[in-house]
């Protein structure tokens, strides 16, 4: 039998995950990632934790799969995008801690360079909007605000790198300072549409070519990691973001195939083939896991409360005690009685990147009741994710391709069979949700499989993908218009406030 190790490290814990190669999960180990917040609007993890977390999680799953790492045929790593390390690499210690994606300390930089009037440049260049969600100015402020930082940077001392990167560089003991382009795609300083660091993009933000990790495909004998890490070496024959990862895992493959995650927030990846296509409708444009060297772009489309509202409703409402409870208290009702909730609880991303919008309950009668309002939160989910959907088929058709014919769900919200019964109605096309929902994982562990010859192409993976349930939608379409319709003059509502 081959096995292979997904090490799938999160914003909230380093998971590591044990397939056989059909995609059969054997084993999981996870470990939860303390949050570090300095003050209001910054996040940040030590990277020194997220490395020895991810390392004894990895210890573990092998052990509980029964296994030694000398019958691991590979590993793949998949990650949350876009956080930023930067290390020294003659000790490979961390200069500050990682600058999370959450992160918003890179604003007044963004700030700047819409005024300078670049954001038509850097969306043909990188596909993104100029956001400080993105890597660059997280870089940047590290460069600007750590002393000596960027001569040391010009000089060859520092490395920068997304999560995969450094955990290659420790996996590797200093040996490889690699990325694959699906990260890169997320740092706002990688050329999409040539496959390279953006040299006019560095230069605007001042950030030394020195500090930058080789790019490639995402699918790639990237080296070994030392014997004594695991016990035996292991091939690192995978990198991808974790967004990318689940798109993968979820064996979208080809332009218009879908795929949702629902976690704290939601992300909804369409693959839109070799061809580099830039959203007219607030989505953006990334690379997808990319095997054989070959282009893969992939729309996006981000949600910041998705699953995070039901902790709302537990931490902030009290209305539940445990989050499980949700769907119990939604379905005490048949439906959410005119009530709207909009969690624009840190303002609005896809489509809408409405930052100072803030979050609402509106249709409120003498007759709502918490039941109402759970219904509500949870509907806010789906709703989100349809004006997502509404905005890549349109991306879709204005490309002269099919609207989006049906979509694949994971991620933890995804069980929760209310929900994704109503995503299927509101968005008038089958919800699919796979027997495997540990799709980011799985995806880590085919990218590595391919590179290392388990899998001898897509064609292979697409054939394991197997539904467990399909959610078809029965509302009328109308209705349905009539509801999002709702959806809409509530999400004017918090844009106004
Ligand atoms: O872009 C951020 C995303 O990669 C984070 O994903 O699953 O770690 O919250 P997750």
């Amino acid at each position: 039998m081959t096995y292979l190790l997904a090490l799938d490290q999160g914003t909230s814990s380093c998971r590591s995950i044990v397939f056989d190669a059909d995609g059969r999960q054997l084993a999981m180990a996870q470990r939860e990632l303390r949050q570090i917040y300095p003050q209001p609007g910054w996040v940040e993890h030590d990277a020194d934790e997220i490395w020895k977390s991810q390392l004894a999680t990895a210890r573990e799953a092998i052990a509980q799969a029964g296994l030694s790492a000398a019958q691991i045929h590979a590993l793949g790593i998949t990650n949350q995008r876009e956080t930023t390390v930067l290390w020294e690499r003659q000790t490979g210690r961390p200069l500050h801690h990682a600058i999370v994606w959450q992160d918003r300390r890179g604003e007044p930089c963004c700030a700047a360079l819409r005024e300078q009037g670049l954001t038509p440049l850097v969306q043909q260049k990188t596909g993104l909007v100029i956001d400080a969600y993105f890597s660059a100015t997280k870089l940047k402020w590290l460069l600007d605000n750590l002393p000596g930082a960027r001569e040391r940077a010009r000089r060859g001392e520092l490395a920068f790198g997304t999560i995969d990167s450094w955990l290659v560089w420790q996996l590797s003991g200093g040996q490889l300072h690699a990325t694959d382009v699906s990260n890169a795609s997320r740092t706002m300083l990688f050329n999409v549409q040539r496959n390279e660091w953006d040299e006019e993009l560095l230069a605007l933000l001042d950030i030394p070519r020195e500090l930058l990790p080789s790019v490639h495909p995402s699918a790639h004998d990237y080296g070994r990691s030392r014997p004594e890490l695991l016990g035996a070496p292991v091939a690192i024959g995978g990198i991808a973001g974790d967004q990318q990862a689940a798109l993968f895992g979820q064996a979208c493959f080809k332009a218009g195939m879908a795929k949702n995650t629902y976690g704290t927030g939601c992300f909804m990846l369409m693959h839109t083939g070799e061809r580099f296509q830039q959203s007219a409708n607030g989505l953006i444009t990334t690379s997808a896991a990319q095997v054989d060297g070959r282009p893969a772009f992939a729309l996006e489309g981000s949600v910041f409360i998705g699953g995070a509202v039901v902790q709302w409703l537990r931490d902030g409402l009290h209305a539940i005690k445990a989050s499980g409870e949700v769907q119990a208290l939604a379905e005490s009702v048949p439906d959410a009685g005119g009530v709207m909730f909009v969690p624009a609880f840190t303002g609005l991303g896809a489509p809408y990147w409405q930052g100072e919008a803030r979050g609402a309950i509106v249709g409120l009668t003498r007759g709502s009741t918490v039941a109402h309002i759970a219904r509500a939160a949870l509907e806010s989910i789906a709703f989100q994710s349809a004006a997502l959907l509404q905005a890549m088929s349109r991306d879709a058709v204005a490309a002269g391709a099919a609207p989006v014919s049906e979509l694949r769900v994971d991620g933890g919200a995804c069980v929760n069979n209310l929900l994704m019964q109503f995503q299927a109605d509101l968005l008038g096309i089958p919800v699919l949700r796979p027997r495997v929902t540990e799709t980011t994982a799985l995806g880590a562990a085919y990218l590595a499989g391919l590179s290392s010859g388990v899998y001898a192409s897509t064609d292979e993976l697409a054939a394991h993908w197997q539904a467990e349930r399909v959610f078809h939608p029965t509302l009328p379409r109308d209705r349905a218009a009539e509801l999002m319709a709702g959806w809409e003059r509530a999400v004017r509502q918090t844009c106004a406030s």
